[in-house]
Parts: structure tokens; C-alpha cells; sequence
């Protein structure tokens, strides 16, 4: 024990903090120094454990250095597993290498497995490992991953490698989204069309089968049906499988919305009663909750986790307003509208999982003044709502959309496989600072982060591994390393070593190497006869969108791939972009055009209607322009420049716009190009 004591107080004295790797350690540990010489192991060394509880720890973490040793007597090298002092969190670990011995130190389980993964990123060609000093916890206690299974589904064997990745960079939640109109995936014992039924569907490719207006499920076994489910006991089995790697599972049953599947296999859940018509519950119904907090029971009967994901997202309530039962629960409560209808279930299953010992975590919509106390809120949209959850009372995973959703496009769109749409890039989610916005007192209420994959564009497997790296290699940085230091092209290069590892492993990273990045534009402004020209808008820009205002169609900057990059100014609705530019004189013109976006995803589409007209006194107006166009959500992200080229003299250009009657949607536009 005075050793032990001896070397915490060696490890302290000893360091200074450093961030420079170099060796490509991801995530970067908190503290390092690095030292002359290694550690070779080749020739055997002497193992020393200072208790059984340690050994127990340490066989558990399968350490290789365990089990490769030559075991000889008179080894020289020695390696010692010491146990860290109880105050330092489980999740912490200290390495100390020297050239004759090579000591690691944790409390727990999870600790030593950390050391272990350290270590194999520190391992070199040769056997060997480079001396130096590591003192290391977590910034975040939850370093999630969240997978949808339900749009596409991916196999155990899937969801097996991708814990073995997490869990080498020091990630430990893993959160499935299990049930979602695409597709229910957990086997429910008590409700066999869940599984018989509402796991398949007619199209093995979301895209086709949302698209084709009708969205059917499928018996199992029908032919060409696309689907399936993970059984019980292979949940049970992935969870054990989890819980040796550091990292437990999630499960997310969603309730009240994105429930088609099940509305279909039990159309007396909803609030019509009729297949194909509905996504949300009838939370005005007993039936309702009788089936999920059976569900419920079974979940908690496979996943010991302590949370339990209810989703609660983006609920239509379409039907709850008109419903005899929903009004008669809201009569009942004393409720005021379908919100509140929301709030009441939600509440409802927050106290069910309580009492079951267990905590509710849900989509950010959940947040509300009665929701259960103990419940947790997943942020998706943005940093008012992890405060409003946090002032409230309650504790916040950050995923927010703009950061952490990995489904959008890494590089450069048109080099890249469909994805849903915005661009993302591994900068992008790097730059997140989870308690950006936060106000320090609040900061304790922050679990912690996770990266997202939804499966709507991407159909398998690999395809799920080429949109999770190496971006989720930021997630993990962020949630272990946190954010105090932060030197992007030093990540970067930590990173693509990493992709390295990660080929030789066979997982399907994207190759960082052949990033293009953003729109080469962005950082080069352009000259035109309209920069800085005024422009009155007919219609108001959307606030949530603005661009720099008044500013942005005549300030020659391009906006990227991004669209919430601050360049594009959005409009939607009856808001369709209605502008005159003022020129200041009248000027000969020969092109005018504009630079719009389209964004599938977020249902930002090329404009429907497209005018130019000029005048030279502002008050009578020649048109130049005047096209329809078809609208399509393909491309799912394209920038296009839209104008007219001829010869003409004005001082005042009009640029009108519109969305189709038929998509509606967003248009966007960042400049307004005047030759
Ligand atoms: C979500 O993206 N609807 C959570
Ligand atoms: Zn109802």
C-alpha cells in the first residue's frame, strides 16, 4: 500500500498537461509526458498484482500483455496492476513506462480496460512500448453512439464490431433506436405482430419505400420482404457482449410518434383505429398504455440499463384534438391542449420507469414543467433546449443536430453517396463544445455527448461505418478529452492515423485523405456590380435563417455546403424571397443571377418560380425572367446558379422567388450576382 501511495504522488508531481501527441493517441488523454526509450516485452517480465480484486480486474480487461508472457523467473522487465485510490472516478486509469517496467493503475474494470486500449494504441511495430507518464479520466461520463436499426437494419454481428471500435476509443453508450415506422426490431414476446409483421416492409430501400406514397409492411417471409428484428436472447447476448467492453446499451422505444409500424399491426392503438393513418398513439386511451408499459416490461427485462429511451420527437398529434378518448383525458386532468396530452404521457412513463428503478431519457420535445423529475433529456435541436431542460432540473445528453448527426455529408456532395442532406464535415462536429451556452452552475447537469447515425440514405452495413468514421473519432475526443485545448489540424492528423487502424481492422471509414472539404467559393468573395447595393425586401427573410441580413444577397460571399452557415438566408411559406436591389446609378447590366441551395433533408428545394425584372427609375419594371420550374427533392444537395445573361441599362433589380405549391419547403439563396 505505501508503494501505491508513493506512486500517486510520483504521477502528480510529475506532470505538466499536454495535449501533443505523439503517438496519435485517440481520444488524447488528459495528462502526458512522454520519455526516452520503451518497454519491450520480448523477452518476458515479471507480472505483480497488489490484490485479487485488482487480478480480477485486469483478467477482465483481458489485457494481451496477460496473456502473451513468456513467463520466465529472472525476466528482467516487470509489469505491475495496482489499484488507484478510491477517489479517483472508475473510469480512470495512470500508465507509468520505463524502460524496465511498465505500471498500470485503475479501480475497476472499466479503468484497466482504458489502460488496455491505450496500449494497443501505444504498441509499435516491434512489440514495443514508448516509456512516458499518462494520468487519464473522462471530461463526459456518457460517450454515446446512437444507431437507427429501424430504417435500415443491421445485423448483431454489426452492432458487435462497432462496440469493439467504440469501446478501443474509450466510448461506453451505445443507444439503439429500435422501433420506428421503417421497421420494429426487438422481439416482444406478449406482441408477436411487432415481429411477424411490423418489422418488414415492402422495399429493402427506405428512400423507395417512404416514396412511393402507400408504405406498407409485409408477413414475414412474404417474398422480397425486407426487415428483421433481433430476438431476446440476442439482445441479451449483445449486452453481455457490451458490458465487457466498457459499454452499455440504450434501448429507445418511441412513444408517442414514429409509430406507424406498430399503428398498423395494432390500429386500435391509435386514435382512429385504422391501418396506414396514423404515427402517433391515442394517449387518450387505455389501451395505449397498457401495451407500452407492457413493452416496457419486457425491455427492462433484456437491457439493464438505467435509462430507457422513450423518444418523444416530433409528435404530429394530428388526430388527438378531434378524438373522443383524448378529450376525455384531457377533461379528466384538467389538461389544455394536445401538448399537454404529450406532456401527460410522457410524465405517465417517467413515473412507470421510476418505479421500476429505472430513468426515463427522451427526445427533447419531452422538456416540460411536469415532466418526472428524474428524467433525462436527449438534446437534439439546440443549446436553448439543454437549458430549459437543465433549468428545469433535469440532466442533458447533448446530440445536437448541427454537431452530432452524422448522417449528413462529410465532404464535398457530389462526391459522396446520397445522404440526407446539410454537410457535416469532420471540423464541423470537432468544433462542438458541449457547454458552449451553458452557464457554469448549470455545467454539472451535462451527462454528456453522442454522435447520431440515422439510416434513412444508408442502406447497409458498410455503408453505416463509411458515415460514422472517423467523425465519431470527434465525438470520442470530445466526450473523453473535452474541449479546453483544441487544435484541429493536430486531430486531424491524430485522425487519419487512426483511419489507418481502423482499414486494417475492416471498418469502412471514409478515406480522409481524398477530403475535398467545403465549397471552395466560401473563402474566396467575389466582385460583381451589385456588392454592397441595397435591398429592400418585400418579404422578410426567416430570423432562424438570416444570413447577416440585409446584408447577405449583395455582400459577395458565398455560403458552403452548410446551410445554417450564417451566408444563406432562408425563406419559407408566404415569406418567398421578394427583393429590389439598388444599384446607385444606372449601370449597364449583361447578367444577373442568383445562388440557391437545395437540401432535401431539411426540405430546402430549388425555387418553383423564378422572375428578374429591371427598372432605371424604381417605379416601372421591364421582366427579364419569368420561368417555372418542376420541383424535386432530387438532387438531396445541390448549389445552383439560376439567371438571366443579355443586355440591358438599370438601377433597380427585382428577384422574385417561390416554393412549390405542391413540396412547399424552404428556399435559400446567398447572393445575388450582378454583372
Ligand atoms: C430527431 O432527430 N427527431 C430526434
Ligand atoms: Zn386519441
Amino acid at each position: 500500500m505505501k508503494y501505491i501511495l508513493l506512486f500517486s504522488l510520483l504521477f502528480i508531481s510529475a506532470f505538466t498537461p499536454s495535449l501533443v501527441c505523439a503517438h496519435s493517441l485517440l481520444p488524447a488523454p488528459q495528462r502526458v509526458v512522454w520519455k526516452k526509450g520503451v518497454f519491450s516485452p520480448k523477452n518476458g517480465y515479471q507480472i505483480t498484482y497488489d490484490s485479487q480484486e485488482t487480478r480480477t480486474n485486469v483478467d477482465r480487461a483481458q489485457f494481451p500483455l496477460e496473456q502473451d508472457n513468456k513467463a520466465v523467473d529472472s525476466a528482467p522487465g516487470r509489469v505491475c496492476f495496482f489499484v488507484l485510490p478510491a477517489n479517483y472516478c472508475s473510469e480512470a486509469y495512470n500508465l507509468r513506462i520505463t524502460p524496465d517496467s511498465l505500471i498500470v493503475s485503475a479501480n475497476s474494470f472499466i479503468g484497466f480496460l482504458h489502460a488496455k486500449s491505450t496500449l494497443e494504441q501505444l504498441e509499435d511495430k516491434d512489440g514495443c512500448y514508448p516509456c512516458c507518464v499518462i494520468e487519464d479520466e473522462p471530461a463526459y461520463g456518457w460517450r454515446g453512439t446512437m444507431l437507427d436499426v429501424s430504417r435500415h437494419f443491421f445485423p448483431i454481428s454489426f452492432l458487435k464490431k462497432q462496440i469493439d471500435v467504440m469501446s478501443s476509443y474509450k466510448m461506453n453508450r451505445l443507444h439503439l433506436h429500435l422501433t420506428d415506422a421503417a421497421g420494429w426490431r426487438m422481439e416482444i414476446k406478449r406482441y408477436p405482430r411487432l415481429t411477424n409483421f411490423a418489422a418488414w416492409r415492402t422495399d429493402s430501400l427506405w428512400k423507395t419505400w417512404w416514396n412511393d406514397g402507400k408504405r406498407h409492411y409485409a408477413q414475414e417471409g412474404t417474398p422480397g420482404a425486407y426487415g428483421g428484428y433481433y430476438t431476446q436472447d440476442e439482445l441479451r447476448g449483445l449486452v453481455r457482449y457490451a458490458q465487457e467492453r466498457g459499454i452499455t446499451i440504450i434501448p429507445e422505444i418511441e412513444m408517442p410518434a414514429h409509430s406507424e409500424e406498430v399503428l398498423t399491426a395494432y390500429p386500435e392503438l391509435s386514435c382512429t383505429h385504422v391501418p396506414y393513418k396514423q404515427a402517433d398513439f391515442c394517449p387518450g386511451s387505455v389501451a395505449t398504455y397498457d401495451f407500452l408499459e407492457n413493452v416496457l416490461m419486457e425491455v427492462m427485462d433484456v437491457f439493464p440499463s438505467q435509462y430507457i429511451h422513450v423518444g418523444g420527437d416530433e409528435a404530429g398529434k394530428a388526430s388527438w384534438g378531434d378524438c373522443p378518448l383524448c378529450k376525455q383525458k384531457m377533461k379528466e386532468e384538467g389538461i389544455a391542449d394536445v401538448y399537454g396530452l404529450q406532456a401527460h404521457l410522457i410524465r405517465h412513463f417517467g413515473q412507470f420507469l421510476k418505479k421500476h428503478n429505472r430513468t426515463l431519457i427522451g427526445w427533447d420535445e419531452i422538456i416540460d414543467s411536469t415532466l418526472e423529475e428524474s428524467s433525462a433529456v436527449m438534446v437534439w435541436r439546440n443549446v436553448e433546449a439543454a437549458n430549459e431542460a437543465i433549468q428545469l432540473g433535469h440532466d442533458v445528453v447533448l446530440s445536437p443536430g448541427a454537431f452530432c448527426y452524422l448522417d449528413g455529408y462529410q465532404d464535398s456532395p457530389d462526391s459522396q453517396p446520397e445522404a440526407y442532406g446539410g454537410y457535416r464535415s469532420l471540423e464541423m462536429v470537432y468544433d462542438f463544445v458541449p457547454d458552449k451556452g451553458i452557464t457554469p452552475s448549470n455545467r454539472k447537469h451535462i451527462l454528456g455527448i453522442q454522435g447520431n447515425l440515422w439510416t434513412e440514405y444508408v442502406p447497409t452495413a458498410s455503408h453505416a461505418e463509411y458515415m460514422l468514421y472517423p467523425r465519431l473519432l470527434a465525438i470520442a475526443e470530445i466526450g473523453w478529452s473535452g474541449t479546453a485545448e483544441k487544435d484541429f489540424p493536430e486531430f486531424r492528423q491524430r485522425v487519419l492515423a487512426q483511419t489507418i487502424r481502423l482499414h486494417k481492422w475492416g471498418v469502412n471509414a471514409f478515406d480522409l485523405r481524398k477530403e475535398i472539404g467545403n465549397r471552395p467559393e466560401v473563402t474566396h468573395p467575389i466582385r460583381h456590380k451589385a456588392i454592397g447595393a441595397k435591398v429592400t425586401y418585400h418579404r422578410k427573410f426567416n430570423e432562424k435563417y438570416c444570413g447577416t441580413k440585409e446584408t447577405t444577397l449583395t455582400d459577395g460571399l458565398y455560403g458552403g455546403w452548410n446551410y445554417g452557415d450564417g451566408r444563406w438566408q432562408g425563406f419559407i411559406g408566404w415569406n418567398y424571397l421578394d427583393v429590389t436591389l439598388d444599384l446607385g446609378k444606372v449601370m449597364r447590366v449583361k447578367e444577373i443571377s442568383t445562388d440557391f441551395l437545395q437540401c432535401s433533408g431539411p426540405e430546402i428545394y430549388f425555387p418553383a418560380e423564378y422572375k428578374i425584372s429591371v427598372s432605371t427609375d424604381g417605379e416601372t419594371f421591364a421582366e427579364l425572367k419569368n420561368t417555372d420550374h418542376p420541383v424535386s427533392k432530387l438532387p438531396l444537395n445541390k448549389i445552383e446558379q439560376w439567371g438571366w445573361k443579355g443586355r440591358t441599362t438599370a438601377r433597380y433589380i427585382k428577384v422574385e422567388a417561390r416554393s412549390s405549391a405542391q413540396h412547399g419547403g424552404w428556399i435559400f439563396a446567398d447572393e445575388i450576382i450582378v454583372n
